[in-house]
């Protein structure tokens, strides 16, 4: 298992490009599936998670071609042809997304089985809304041996159109659902939808495919389903949760860098968190200039669901808290077992106590390098910026973590003046 070594104490200066986003292009990969027309993607980030999720489709049927063999972001995906509307557990249980093509088989195939998530390091994440919601569209489903078997009833018969209300707000489960009423017939209202821009950026290339969605960035989408979607052309969204972890790493270890390629209008909450933390920033369309000069202040903070701060970027700046001034306290408020980077923190000297889902964070003048582990994504790149900014030198175990969502986080940092690399 590879691991990421590091020496920490110095500023970072230089420029980073972010990649497209994850949590786009993975409901977006799975949206060909709607259409037997090619789509064409750009800006697809080369991340474990991606390869993971092309290698389902094209188990699936999809065909897979780069039209550039040296640029591995743009490619075009067809599924003209589907041979199987399975998705096995040997290829859900690396990754969780891989339930995204149960609503478009459903609607393109009209029958799909899909193996059930396990749970995951952060929590159980069961999948009972997008279940709900598919049934409430008409869809039979049979929960059996670990899998979900779905079908129209009859086979002939397409999806209807419903209206829905889920639970709580869920990510994928508003993207599964969107997808399967694009092709219902009749129309469907999703309440309480999750407004991630993400969701957005799917949406948008739904409706470049022939899809008739109103609310897109609202929390109620209305869906009007078509016999069929058409090919598209599509950039993916630059990865918000990537450019806040850049912010985080210079608010944690110092220095100037130049975000490129970003979308700072869906970084409002982040940066009105690290802005408290004492970080400067200048904004342009599609740019972030940070610098950092000093300590950080502590600030403290509760994650909620877009356009509030974002779970995925708790960790991160949990470990800017970790050597700031002053004690902050951090709710975690979406899943129920994401601090399992305190520990790792506290490893490195952090002064981090849990109480239910909050951490009490003590900021401390200086971490000391150590060995941790990383136990899932965003923890990862926690130990990271923690390894940044501690004296001496941090080993990071495990860190496939980091490789699901980050493409070559360590190349990144390199450039940015980081004493930091890979050992295989
Ligand atoms: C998406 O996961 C993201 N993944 C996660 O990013 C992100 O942390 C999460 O949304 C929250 O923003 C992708 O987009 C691929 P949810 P998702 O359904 O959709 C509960 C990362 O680091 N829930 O919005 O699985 C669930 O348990 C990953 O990139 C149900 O109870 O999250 C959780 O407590 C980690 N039943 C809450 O809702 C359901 O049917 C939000 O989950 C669905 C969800």
């Amino acid at each position: 298992m590879d691991k990421l070594r590091m020496v920490g104490g110095m500023p970072l200066k230089g420029e980073v490009v972010i990649a497209g986003a994850k949590n786009a292009a993975l409901p977006i990969l799975c949206a060909c599936l709607l259409t037997d027309q090619p789509v064409v993607l750009r800006n697809v980030p080369d991340l474990q998670d991606v390869r993971t999720m092309l290698k389902l489709l094209q188990e699936i049927g999809v065909t897979v071609t780069f039209p550039d063999a040296s640029d591995r972001s743009h490619m075009v995906l067809s599924a003209a042809v589907i041979k199987s509307s399975e998705a096995t557990y040997e290829m859900v249980k690396t990754m969780r997304a891989s339930i995204l093509v149960l609503g478009p088989l459903l609607a393109r195939m009209h029958s799909a089985k899909v193996s059930l998530p396990g749970g995951c390091a952060i929590g159980a994440r069961p999948v009972d809304q997008h279940i709900k919601g598919l049934k409430a569209m008409g869809a039979s489903i049979k929960i059996k041996s670990g899998y979900i078997q779905a079908e129209t009833k009859p086979p002939t018969e397409r999806l209807k159109g419903a209206s829905i209300l889920t639970d709580m707000i869920t990510v994928t489960g508003t993207e599964n659902l969107l997808m399967a009423a694009t092709l219902a017939s009749g129309t469907t209202i999703l309440e309480n939808a999750a407004r991630e821009p993400e969701v957005g950026d799917l949406a948008e290339l739904l409706v470049k495919m022939g899809a008739k969605i109103s609310g897109i960035g609202s929390d109620r989408l209305v869906i009007e389903g078509v016999e069929k979607l058409h090919g598209a052309e599509h950039v993916v969204i630059p990865d918000r949760i990537e450019a806040g972890t850049f912010l985080c790493a210079v608010a944690a270890a110092g220095g100037e860098v130049f975000v490129k390629h970003c979308r700072p209008d869906t970084l409002d909450a982040v940066m009105v968190k690290l802005k408290e933390a004492g970080l400067q920033m200048e904004i342009g369309s599609d740019w972030i200039k940070a610098s950092m000069h000093g300590r950080p202040k502590a600030v403290s903070f509760r994650t909620s669901e877009y356009p509030a701060f974002p779970t995925d970027m708790q960790a991160q700046l949990m470990a800017v808290n970790a050597v700031a001034g002053g004690s902050s306290t951090i709710t975690e408020t979406i899943f129920e077992n994401r601090f399992m980077h305190v520990q790792e923190l506290n490893r490195l000297g952090a002064d981090i106590a849990i109480e239910g889902n909050t951490a009490i964070v003590q900021g401390v003048e200086k971490l000391s390098g150590a060995i941790v582990m990383a136990t899932d994504l965003r923890a990862s790149a926690s130990l990271v910026i923690a390894g940044l900014a501690a004296q001496g030198e941090t080993q990071v175990d495990r860190i496939y973590h980091l490789d699901r969502g980050y493409d070559r986080m360590e190349h990144k940092l390199t450039l940015l003046g980081a004493k930091i690399e890979r050992i295989k």
